[in-house]
């Protein structure tokens, strides 16, 4: 099956030598190529350049994008999309004044979404996450890493896993799993946290690890949740499962949890609203890409992760949506990417660049994910007819999605 985009307004995002993720000033980069085509076969991006070159070879589909641009499908890499139920109601008592905190303290919060999701058959959990997996690639993802996290025992931890795998087989979204039994603290371990880590590390990792359930291993490095030196013996055991790391800190405080994900090498640091000069330069020079989750902070009112510092002194950023019942219940990469223009003074070409080659690196798919890229999986955006592709985040709230191609297949789920 053949797919020959012609009179591309521009192309967006493209590399024709590979790049893992960019950082720094490179951010500011957008490689573009305007009035172009794009030539997609059997799934994967065959060839592009400019209409004047344009190939004559016979296809299956032709399709005029006069007026329109292609970018490549947003990557975002770190979810929480399978939960069972809402927390409409904690919503609604935070808007008379609950704090997150508080909520959290009187047994609402993670505990909440966990008691919900272990009283729900694996079936209603994957038949009400799918709901959620195809809205998000109806606004534009082509490539997302969700997290347990919901389960805190055994049985549960393992629901979430496997409804992530069978989401997995039956979508042709990229789909990256990852271990978060170290989310919270469930009531029966509250005087015994150490017993629910040897619980996560001796029981649920094997298990995991024997399913091949997930790639990553995360951790809520956080006062009240988890210390520093938690995160480093549940990382460190979980590299002995072939988990790589991938977590949750400085969402409230820095309590040392940068430092010891760049002592493990971390695939990314997550959150980061509150970051320290320290925290900062623990990162350059590092494998390790942090991560802003822009709408969590909206939806709580708390700080934005400080982008602008962090790209001015040298660091990557990715962009992603933190899909979750209780500090983000919005998936869309659209608004994520707007917001990150609008409140972190990210520019569309920063923005861009963070959620889509970065956000790949993020989940380690970068080799197949987000960049035009000849051999890429040819997973897409083509929007309606824009003036520039700052239109994305300019028009913050509208949607500027015409179709959206995974594996070279245009997506519809109506
Ligand atoms: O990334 N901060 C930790 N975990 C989630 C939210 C969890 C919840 O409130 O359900 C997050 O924001
Ligand atoms: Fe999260």
């Amino acid at each position: 099956m053949s797919t020959l985009f012609i009179n591309i307004k521009e192309l967006i995002q493209v590399r024709n030598e590979p790049v893992s993720f960019v950082s720094g000033k490179e951010m500011k980069e957008l490689p573009s190529i305007k009035n172009a085509f794009l030539l997609i076969k059997d799934g994967l991006i065959f060839d592009f350049g400019l209409m004047s070159d344009c190939p004559k070879t016979k296809v299956d589909k032709t399709i005029d994008a006069s007026g329109k641009m292609i970018l490549p499908s947003w990557c975002d890499s770190h979810t929480h999309i399978v939960y069972a139920g809402n927390r409409e109601g904690e919503f609604v008592d935070r808007i008379n004044g609950l704090s997150y905190e508080e909520i959290a303290k009187k047994g609402g919060g993670i505990l909440n979404s966990a008691k919900k999701l272990q009283n729900l058959s694996e079936e209603e959990l994957y038949q009400q996450s799918k709901i959620r997996l195809e809205e998000v690639i109806t606004l534009g993802t082509g490539a997302v890493e969700i997290k347990s996290g919901y389960g805190l025992t055994l049985d549960a931890e393992l629901k979430m896993l496997r409804v992530i795998k069978r989401l997995k087989e039956n979508y042709p979204i990229e789909i990256k799993a990852t271990f978060l039994g170290a989310h919270a603290i469930p009531s029966k371990y509250k005087n015994n946290k150490q017993g629910y880590l040897d619980l996560l590390v001796n029981q649920i990792m094997p298990k995991i690890a024997a399913e091949k359930l997930a790639e990553f291993v995360d951790i809520f490095c956080e006062t009240g949740y988890f210390t520093a030196e938690d995160t480093d013996y549940i990382l460190k055991e979980g590299k002995k499962y072939g988990l790589t790391p991938k977590i949750h800190v400085n969402q409230f405080t820095s309590i040392g949890g940068v430092q010891v994900g760049v002592s493990h090498n971390a695939l990314s640091v997550d959150h980061l609203e509150i970051m320290t000069e320290e925290d900062i330069t623990s990162l350059k020079n590092t494998q390790t890409m942090p991560v802003a989750l822009p709408s969590c902070s909206y939806f709580l009112s708390i700080p934005y992760t400080p982008a602008r510092k962090m790209i001015d002194a040298g660091l990557p950023l990715a962009l992603a949506t933190d899909y979750n019942p209780g500090s983000t219940p919005s998936g869309n990469m659209n608004f994520v990417v707007a917001t990150a223009c609008i409140k972190m003074n990210m520019t569309p070409k920063e923005v861009i660049n963070a959620a889509t080659i970065n956000g790949a690196y993020a989940m380690n798919l970068d080799k197949t994910t987000g960049s035009i890229t000849k051999g890429k999986t040819a997973n897409l955006i083509l929007t309606k007819p824009i003036k520039s592709i700052a239109s994305i985040p300019y028009n913050f709230g509208s949607n500027k999605i015409e179709t959206v191609f995974l594996r070279g297949e245009a997506v519809n789920f109506n």
